[in-house]
């Protein structure tokens, strides 16, 4: 139905225009959106679901922080999949066709006493907001941020500055230590650090084998789970995982669970459920890519 003038929106008033987007490693955008009411109630821990078109897939995406004064929130996302490479496109001032959040339960923080804060890869920029609310809390926060390579650390300065100290890990030794971030873990335990709180996130092999470690030492471990999600509210059961035995949905009961409870085998074989689907699709994004890219010049 037609409806008045009033009521006839200007279109972009609605959409969520894209203030910055910046490359911050190779495949890892760092993207600053307009979108002011999540931005005045979004909270560390939470996520938004963006569609990038009215018809595009619902990307979930964990906020990374925010300006409740510009109206802002920051994502920081990887490409992973065909709607991730082809946000990865999108230019300043592109529009947003919808940002719906804050979802989730935020991150429960108080004053827990020394807590580390880990991140594998792109899961550094999840972290980050929950390092600043452990600092804010009056936490001594120890973060820890491993990548493969030199080139795919990100964020380090920010982390640095919510820190009382940060440790570095690359797989392959290009910078800081030589290892994974879970041998920087075990080597705080060993200089005998008192640890009373884990924070992980990043990749599932790294938050089962942070898990794995905290269980010996009995150090209570949070960890935020990126399971396939739909719709975000609780509706459809596709980010079903199980925690303590029990059935959890992570867009409404999580993202953050007890990392001791958690189901790692079920959730990776959840993860991989999809993978020839999305295989065909980033196939058919490789070949359509020109066109795609001609659209956002
Ligand atoms: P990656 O595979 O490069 O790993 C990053 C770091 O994690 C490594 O440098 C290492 O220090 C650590 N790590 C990896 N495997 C480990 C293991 N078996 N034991 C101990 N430590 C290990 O990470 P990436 O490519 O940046 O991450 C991509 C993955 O992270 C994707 O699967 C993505 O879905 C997931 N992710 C998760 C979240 C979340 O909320 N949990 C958020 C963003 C991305
Ligand atoms: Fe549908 Fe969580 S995404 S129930």
């Amino acid at each position: 139905m037609a409806g008045t003038e009033e009521q006839v929106w200007n279109r972009n008033e609605l959409m969520h225009r894209i203030v910055s987007h910046k490359l911050l490693a190779p495949a890892a955008h760092d993207m600053m959106v307009d979108a002011p009411l999540i931005a005045r109630k979004r909270k560390a821990g939470q996520f938004v679901i963006v569609r990038m078109r009215e018809l595009s897939e619902r990307i979930p995406l964990t906020i990374a922080g925010g300006d409740p004064i510009a109206g802002t929130i920051r994502l920081i996302y990887q490409e992973a999949g065909k709607s991730t490479m082809e946000m990865g496109l999108m230019k300043e001032g592109e529009f947003l066709s919808d940002v719906v959040g804050p979802l989730g339960k935020p991150t429960h923080i108080e004053k827990f006493g020394t807590v580390v804060c880990m991140g594998g890869g792109i899961g550094t920029g999840e972290i980050l907001p929950v390092a600043q609310a452990c600092a804010l809390a009056g936490n001594r926060v120890i973060s820890i941020v491993g990548a493969r390579t030199k080139e795919l650390l990100i964020v380090l300065d920010d982390v640095r500055e919510t820190s009382a100290e940060l440790l570095i890990s690359t797989d392959d030794g290009s910078f800081g230590f030589h290892g994974f971030v879970t041998n920087l873990l075990q080597q705080l335990v060993d200089r005998g650090e008192k640890l009373d709180k884990v924070f992980a996130v990043g990749p599932v092999p790294m938050m089962r084998a942070a898990c794995n470690m905290t269980r010996k030492y009995s150090i209570p471990t949070e960890v935020s789970l990126n399971p396939i999600m739909v719709d975000g509210t609780g509706m459809c059961g596709a980010c079903r995982v199980t925690v303590g035995g029990r059935t959890q949905f992570v867009c409404v009961d999580g993202p953050d669970f007890d990392g001791h409870q958690v189901d790692f085998d079920e959730l990776t074989k959840r993860l991989q459920a999809y993978r020839t689907l999305e295989k065909e699709a980033i196939e058919y994004w490789e070949k359509h890519r020109c066109l795609l890219e001609e659209s956002h010049s």
